[in-house]
């Protein structure tokens, strides 16, 4: 493979590059470390750019120079440490031995490698030697020891730089940690706007996007987990950029706990990106000779506007992040009984739906909440993973060999992080709960966290979810998690390690992971949190698909999956078909379209199969087929945003396969009117000196008139629409 990674000994400036970005950074006078430039790439850079010197009142200078033109105030860095005249938002943060806050990070030395290292104990990023090179720097500060590593992988196809920071006490005496940021990017004055994916519970990841203004702003989440609130995503883009035009950065955490993304913008209008743990409650004692392991970032880069940096994660995801048997294999169709029964179930009731999933053609069936303990509501049993004999009498194995036979596969829901008070588990382990002492814990859907940062706790879970993976007839997981991490405090850990409660419980959720998806390899594992409250890329390391959202409106789903795809491929998000009025919103929509919405994923049903009307029925079993037929598709090809649902009346998006041979494309209407406006669709990503034809209408069309001009949208006469075209290239 090329050389991916310069570095050039004279000018002391570092260039990765591929085909299509570099990132330049140099080491300055006093060994700081400068950012230079990530962008498009750039050919044979000769060491001219570098930052100007310029004498700026309030803005002090190195100790060890008298130059009043050299400011680390002003500089643009890649990770600034604490108490350095640099007033804007460090990197690191940390408290020395003596009390100060203080750490001077200067350059040492560097290393390449090729492929990528594994960071210990958490999801990243993997590469072989042939598809990546990693750039190792190497800082320290001499008076305290500290010593930083900041990791800087560059791929050898993808517009992305992973970036990650571990900091090691090579010191005498320990210090606190305050602060471990994953990277830090600055930006010279531009006009810049910043996306980020609020939402809320069955309402997650909507596109919020505002300029940069002078001052500080942050996303961030404080609950414990990625969060539905504040997905652990922010994209940094030209004021006037698009889908389709203008500079775009894109910064995805690969990590599934509490995040923070702050920006800001400094006196001289220069930007700044710092993105890692959330520094709220954090605190990490290391001792002399321990290392501190930050999670990792994906930055990414598009010149084209935001689809182009989607499509860079997706490809980034699905090839370097989803790991095992499932990552290229196409995804069962599934039927789920939550919406169809929640906890109203019994065998024989559920028999018939499996019946009935046989006869439509589904392939899995997925056995939801309430099948354990003596769950009949969801204030109990969390924590007993033993089967509800009133439900289950023959035991749970009994009811999978029935699905087996019926040819489906079977599938299981679990939330083990959680105990009930009215549990076996709580009766005999009362201190796995987490709470402070002498506090009463406080209670979100009447349930409570259990501290997985006590090792016992960890082996309780992993026991007990083998005790029934051993029985070989689960073929896939669905692992919920239905709070928010609250009375954080850990009974394993001394008063000077509760600033790493957070932290920890994620360490032990990502062992606990480790050793169950590696133990049973055959398994699917779906990610779920009250829906996408747990959605990120961390997760997907260890499951290759996640529940969405709770909110399975066809409408509203637009909106979730439009936001979602701005960083997640298809491939690894979940939506069903389920019953009208919806659960959710009491929306009434047609069958065809929640069937358009939902196949545009990794497709499945939530609802009584058994209630259906023969109409509905017959439009499954259409449904069904014409999902097995797209799905390498949907699932493996490029996904490209048209239109966007919080911008009008419509919302289209479509999937062109690699070769451009192939594409489906899918038009959603909201309102109809009496007197409509005329709309068109016009595609992108297809070969325009190709032909294509409509599947359905026979009509052929030039690639390029599919783009430039596009077709005229249907007129509608009822609310509610989804459009389907499917073009495969002709070669007259
Ligand atoms: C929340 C999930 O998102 C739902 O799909 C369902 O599994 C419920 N939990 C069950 O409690």
């Amino acid at each position: 493979m090329n050389k991916l990674i310069e570095f050039d000994e004279k000018n002391k400036v570092f260039h990765l590059h591929n085909d299509k970005i570099s990132y330049i950074l140099s080491v300055e006078e006093g060994g700081y470390l400068s950012h230079l430039y990530f962008g498009k790439k750039v050919n044979g850079y000769h060491g001219q750019l570098r930052y100007p010197r310029v004498d700026r009142g309030f803005s002090g200078n190195l100790p060890e120079s008298l130059d009043r033109t050299y400011s680390l105030d002003s500089l643009l860095q890649e990770y600034s440490g604490v108490g350095n005249c640099d007033y804007r938002t460090p990197a690191l943060d940390l408290q020395n031995a003596d009390g100060s806050f203080a750490a001077r990070l200067v350059y040492q030395g560097y290393e390449i490698t090729a492929g990528k290292p594994k960071l210990e104990g958490l999801p990243a990023a993997y590469a072989n030697a042939d598809e990546a090179q990693t750039l190792a720097i190497f800082l320290k500060d001499e008076i305290s020891g500290v010593e930083v590593t900041l990791l800087y992988t560059i791929f050898k196809d993808l517009a992305v730089v992973a970036r990650s920071a571990k900091v090691t006490n090579a010191g005498a005496e320990p210090v606190e940690l305050k602060k471990v940021a994953s990277m830090q990017l600055d930006f010279i004055k531009q006009d810049m706007d910043v996306i980020s994916l609020p939402g809320a519970h069955a309402n997650e990841r909507h596109i919020q996007r505002e300029a940069i203004g002078q001052g500080r702003k942050v996303f961030e989440s404080r609950r414990g987990a990625s969060s539905h609130q504040m997905n652990s995503f922010i994209a940094v883009l030209e004021h006037n950029a698009d889908e389709f035009s203008g500079e775009v950065y894109g910064f995805n955490l690969v990590y599934s706990g509490n995040h923070s993304f702050e920006i800001e913008k400094d006196q001289f209008e220069q930007t700044r990106v710092v993105a890692g743990i959330n520094d709220y409650n954090f605190s990490w004692h290391l001792e002399a000779g321990e290392s501190f392991q930050a999670p990792e970032v994906l930055l990414a880069f598009s010149a084209n506007g935001l689809n182009e940096m989607s499509q860079n994660y997706h490809e980034l995801i699905r090839e370097h992040i989803v790991r095992g048997k499932f990552k290229h294999q196409e995804r069962e169709i599934l039927v789920n009984n939550w919406e169809a029964t929640y906890f109203e179930f019994n065998e024989d009731k559920l028999k018939t739906i499996v019946d009935d999933a046989k006869e439509l053609g589904i392939e899995m069936f997925v056995l939801d909440d309430g099948w354990f303990g003596h769950r009949d509501d969801d204030n109990t049993s969390l924590g007993d993973w033993n089967v509800y004999e009133r439900k289950f009498p023959q035991g749970i194995k009994h009811f999978a060999d029935y699905v087996h036979e019926q040819g489906l596969k079977f599938g299981l829901w679990f939330e083990p992080e959680m105990i009930s008070i009215d549990s076996k588990l709580y009766q005999e382990h009362p201190e796995y709960l987490m709470q402070v002492p002498g506090r009463k814990p406080s209670p979100s859907r009447n349930q409570f966290i259990l501290d997985l940062t006590q090792k016992a706790v960890h082996e309780n879970v992993v026991a007990q979810l083998s005790a029934l993976l051993d029985g070989g007839f689960i073929d896939y997981i669905k692992w919920d998690m239905n709070r928010h991490i609250s009375d954080v405090y850990s009974v394993s850990l001394p008063k000077q390690r509760q600033g790493e409660v957070y932290h920890r419980y994620m360490l032990g959720l990502y062992e606990i992971l480790e050793t169950l998806t590696t133990k049973y390899p055959d398994i699917l594992w779906e990610g779920c949190s009250g829906g996408g409250g747990r959605f990120d890329t961390g997760y997907a390391y260890y499951m290759p698909q996640s529940w969405t959202s709770d909110n399975t409106d066809a409408i509203a789903r637009q909106t979730i999956q439009y936001g979602t795809s701005l960083v997640y491929p298809p491939s690894v998000f979940t939506a069903h078909v389920s019953a009208v009025p919806n659960h959710q919103t009491g929306r009434i929509t047609p069958f065809e379209t929640r069937g358009a919405v939902a196949m545009s994923a990794v497709f499945g049903y939530e609802l009584d199969l058994t209630q259906l009307t023969d109409e509905e029925k017959e439009a499954v079993k259409e449904q069904v087929k014409t999902y097995k037929a797209i799905r390498p598709l949907v699932q493996f090809g490029d996904f490209i945003r048209l239109k966007d649902p919080a911008k009008g009346n419509q919302c289209a998006w479509m999937f062109v396969s690699r070769d451009k041979n192939e594409a489906l494309v899918f038009v959603f209407d909201r309102l109809a009117s009496a007197q409509p406006t005329l709309t068109l669709t016009k595609l992108a990503g297809l070969d325009p000196a190709k032909n294509y034809q409509d599947q359905k209408t026979k009509a052929i069309f030039s690639g390029s008139e599919l783009m430039e001009l596009g077709f005229y949208d249907p007129v509608k006469r009822h609310d509610f629409t989804a459009d389907m075209y499917h073009f495969k290239a002709v070669t007259d």
